[in-house]
């Protein structure tokens, strides 16, 4: 159900910025850029072919051009998306979702290019490939001959990888993708989630029987604590499930980590890092978790069924946005990126700086408030 938005007086405003930025920095990236430092981009390698961020570089194209229908911006995207080719077929990581959903298949959607469709095809059938049946969950990391540690490891960003694979049934008529998403979908409502509405980043099965072993963390402060952004990929996940299967379990569960979370956020909206560390509130913010969470209340907004609720999300959702906006862009400070003081990793000691996919749903977010009858899924 779609609620009527009036869209808050400083959104055009955030836009030309958003804009203006991703122009020059059009003009000055040769590589995909990443996270900040010293208010300059690191750029990935060439040889990773955008990682798994490049796909966020792409999408911020796409929304620009959406923006300001500026052909030479989806010229660029083009252009960009065709350095993720090569990704088509790797069987190393889950985030092909990310990668060819906003590389190709959100291309699509706002230029009506079909042969933008191919490629994300290709990806969604090597993406279905790290399925697991006896733990009827896809494996995050490593090949799939790695090691069982490895072969058995789930973490809650794959819920963001799943509407490529509800893409690709929809396009081929191959129902084996969807069931695929919804069965990892339904897993990681089993074990990621506890029963306060918290979640745990990890979560590790033997990869010989399917069997639950443990929670466990990756990127946040323990098994037991709830990582921000882990959090805020489950509300964004959940809302693009609930869509593609109409199966209300995922339509509430979206809900719940939204309810766990909120009276979690300190004032100015924008999560620590990791909601329990006991560092709060000298510990450092994650930008990154407040847009994507953004964007995913827009889009459970969007399918929410109960309009009252709708109304709360999207008011929620603008609440972060100009919460962002007036503190957490680089307006005043000139570095290369949208947002400052995103958080990619406290544990490995990558913090407080710019990053591309805080960046990018930070635009999503924006556009979902700017043009709402866009698709963006
Ligand atoms: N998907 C990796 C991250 O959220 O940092």
């Amino acid at each position: 159900m779609t609620t009527p938005i009036t869209p808050p007086p400083w959104l055009d405003a955030a836009l030309e910025f958003c804009t203006a930025k991703t122009r020059h920095n059009l003009a000055t990236l040769s590589g995909f850029p990443e996270r900040t430092e010293g208010g300059q981009w690191v750029q990935i390698a060439p040889d990773l072919h955008g990682w798994w961020v490049g796909g966020h570089w792409i999408g911020i194209l796409w929304l620009a051009y959406a923006a300001t229908g500026d052909p030479s911006l989806a010229a660029a995207a083009r252009d960009w998306a065709n350095r993720l080719l090569p990704r088509q077929p790797d069987q190393d990581d889950h985030d092909l979702g990310f990668l060819f959903e906003l590389g190709f298949v959100l291309g699509c959607q706002l230029t009506g290019d079909e042969t933008l469709k191919p490629p994300a095809l290709q990806a969604a059938a090597t993406l279905s490939k790290r399925y697991n049946p006896r733990g009827q969950f896809i494996q995050a990391w490593g090949l799939l001959d790695a090691s069982p540690e490895l072969r058995g490891r789930t973490i809650m960003d794959t819920m963001m990888n799943l509407d490529l694979l509800f893409w690709a049934s929809k396009e081929s008529g191959d129902p084996r993708y969807a069931e695929i998403a919804a069965a990892h979908a339904r897993t990681t409502l089993t074990h990621h989630l506890r029963v306060d509405g918290s979640t745990s980043h990890v979560c590790d099965f033997d990869p010989e029987t399917g069997a639950f072993l443990k929670q466990d963390t990756h990127q946040g402060l323990s098994a037991t604590s709830c990582w921000s952004r882990g959090q805020a990929w489950g509300v964004y996940g959940f809302a693009d499930c609930y869509r593609a299967t109409g199966d209300p379990v995922f339509l509430n569960t979206s809900r719940r980590l939204m309810e766990h979370l909120w009276p979690r956020l300190p004032a100015d909206l924008i999560p620590f890092w990791d909601f329990d560390s006991p560092l709060i509130p000298n510990d450092v913010r994650d930008s990154s978790a407040a847009s994507v969470l953004a964007s995913g209340l827009l889009n459970l907004a969007s399918v929410e069924t109960d309009p009252n609720l709708a109304g709360i999300w999207q008011s929620r959702a603008i609440s972060i946005l100009e919460s962002l906006w007036q503190n957490y862009t680089s307006r005043q400070t000139g570095e290369a990126s949208l947002l400052l003081h995103g958080t990619r990793s406290k544990p490995h000691n990558m913090m407080d700086h710019g990053l591309i996919y805080g960046d990018y749903y930070f635009v999503e977010a924006l556009m979902r408030l700017s043009k709402p009858d866009l698709i963006i899924s």
